[in-house]
């Protein structure tokens, strides 16, 4: 047949016609719902079922919490000291909060164990349980746990001193129930810096002395001791290698193997504020040899323990029964840390991780992932071994617990999109781009963002360099006001705080591409409280 120009355009409306239509009949979009009977509601008027309170992480019964203090596992229990301001739900002269749990999932709310005196307010540190009884303080038959904080000397600060900042000294002859001063405080005097805090103290048996590290401005100091009441000062890392964008606050230091090798590697933990990737608060990590003294490293570039913009000031514990590497951030960031929407209380700690080290494309990487027993809280509520997904399909999972919830699922390595959404259309997008090799997180429109600039500003990227695999594992875990992505098993992790208007209840994912979706995952997380 001869094409004239009067009809060509009819097969050219119908021929497209025709691929639209069977174009739509590919891309037909799926709809699973879950049933389930009751729904999760926030209840202003009972106590940790109020608007946006954590359920499966830990948050203090009420007023203000940041960094995580004093983390040590002593006759089958594990402590979780904090920074905690009784009087507000905004920072304020700082004392210890106390909690307890006997598998890092379940927490006791325990009295204030260290208030401010004298010499100044609590800020962090951390704790060791003084076995040998080196220190005196207590008896090789009732070892005294010990505290090693800093004191702030507000009155100094005011006066415009720059020695305001002290370490100091508190002990427990009762398992770390009451506490009391060392009566020669300080312990570590300044001499005249301004920053000069986070004393975190170890028990190293390479070279049976007790180790020190805290922070100075822009460096890291290193310290031994005999007793763990006069410390001699060793070494300095820092100030000239990685971020500098703002105070290095709250630093750890641990050895661990490298997976799949004998070969053992220490890691630096240093958080700063601000000067992280996103703004505001970050934690930074140096992989390196220590010898007990001194820290040394090869590293160039600048590495993250999280990609998030809320996940801070995180340490780890010291004695683990399982010799496991058990680490808890502050769930915030200083940029609106005191400006969130709850009431009652403010903020929460990331979910316990466990952290290894790995080596990826000829370089050493900080993977972290929920600790083990947090498996034990997934109830499964839906599973699907397969989803082929071509481009621009959608399979879409109506669940009404999905703010409460576990997502895990294998997928190519493509792009994928999952969205989680609500009846008032709030949404959280997560986007992997392949070719791009980056990660994002969009909370611009999750919920709640206006109650600081910063906070919704911007689409979170984050360049995946070490997402090497074929396909790519992503767990997701979603409580009532945050949410923690992990890849691969942790070699990324994403932590993000979230304030949606109503529980999200709905999640797509699409592709751009032909993308396949392996076993898929969805729990129902069970609450703590
Ligand atoms: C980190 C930090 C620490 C300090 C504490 C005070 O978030 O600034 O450096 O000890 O908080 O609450």
């Amino acid at each position: 047949m001869k094409f004239t120009n009067k009809i060509l355009p009819f097969y050219f409306v119908f021929g497209a016609s025709l691929l639209l239509f069977s174009c739509k009949k590919e891309v037909q979009n799926e709809v699973i719902s879950i049933a389930s009977s009751e729904k999760i509601k926030p209840d202003s008027t009972v106590q940790y079922k109020e608007p946006f309170r954590p359920q499966f992480h830990f948050s203090p019964e009420k007023k203000w919490m940041n960094d995580p203090n004093g983390m040590v596992f002593y006759k089958g229990i594990y402590h979780l000291f904090y920074q905690y301001y009784p009087d507000d739900i905004v920072w304020g002269p700082m004392h210890w909060g106390h909690a307890t749990s006997t598998d890092l999932i379940h927490w006791t709310n325990k009295k204030i164990a260290l208030f401010p005196d004298k010499l100044g307010m609590i800020f962090s540190g951390s704790a060791v349980v003084d076995l040998k009884n080196t220190s005196g303080l207590g008896t090789k038959e009732n070892p005294p746990m010990i505290a090693i904080f800093t004191y702030h000397d507000m009155e100094g600060e005011k006066a415009g001193r720059t020695n305001y900042q002290t370490q100091g000294l508190a002990y427990s002859l009762d398992e770390g129930e009451t506490w009391m001063k060392y009566n020669g405080n300080p312990i570590v005097k300044n001499s005249g810096l301004k920053d000069f805090r986070d004393p975190k103290v170890f028990w190293n048996p390479d070279t049976n002395l007790w180790n020190m590290v805290l922070v100075a401005g822009d460096h890291a100091k290193f310290y031994t001791s005999k007793n763990l009441i006069s410390w001699t000062l060793e070494s300095e890392f820092g100030k000239n290698i990685g971020a500098h964008g703002g105070v290095w606050e709250c630093p750890d230091i641990f050895k661990l193997k490298v997976a799949g090798s004998n070969e053992e590697k220490w890691v630096l933990l240093i958080s700063i504020n601000p000067g992280a990737p996103l703004g505001g608060s970050g934690t930074q990590y140096f992989v390196g040899d220590y010898d007990g003294k001194s820290f040394k490293t090869n590293q160039k570039d600048i590495k993250w323990i999280d990609n998030g913009a809320d996940n801070y000031a995180g340490v780890t514990y010291n004695n683990t029964p399982d010799n496991k590497r058990i680490f808890i951030g502050w769930m915030s960031n200083w940029s609106y840390a005191r400006d969130t929407p709850t009431k009652n209380w403010r903020s929460a700690m990331t979910l316990p991780r466990e952290l290894l080290l790995a080596k990826i494309n000829g370089d050493y990487v900080l993977k972290n992932t929920p600790v083990e027993q947090f498996k034990k809280q997934e109830i499964v509520a839906f599973t699907k071994d397969e989803i082929i997904l071509k481009p621009n399909q959608k399979t879409t999972i109506e669940y009404p617990y999905l703010n409460q919830s576990a997502v895990q699922l294998n997928a190519k390595n493509e792009n994928l999109k999952l969205v989680f959404s609500n009846e008032v259309k709030d949404s959280l997008v997560i986007n992997y781009d392949a070719k791009l090799k980056t990660f994002s997180v969009d909370r611009s429109h999750s919920g709640i963002v206006n109650f600081e600039k910063s906070f919704g500003e911007k689409i979170h990227k984050t360049k995946t360099p070490n997402i090497t695999t074929e396909t790519i594992d992503y767990q997701i875990i979603v409580d009532w006001s945050s949410i923690e992505i992990f890849l691969n098993g942790g070699v990324y992790s994403f932590t993000e705080q979230i304030f949606p208007n109503k529980p999200y209840t709905k999640l797509s994912i699409q592709s751009d591409r032909n993308q396949e979706i392996k076993n898929l995952t969805i729990s129902k997380i069970k609450g703590i409280w």
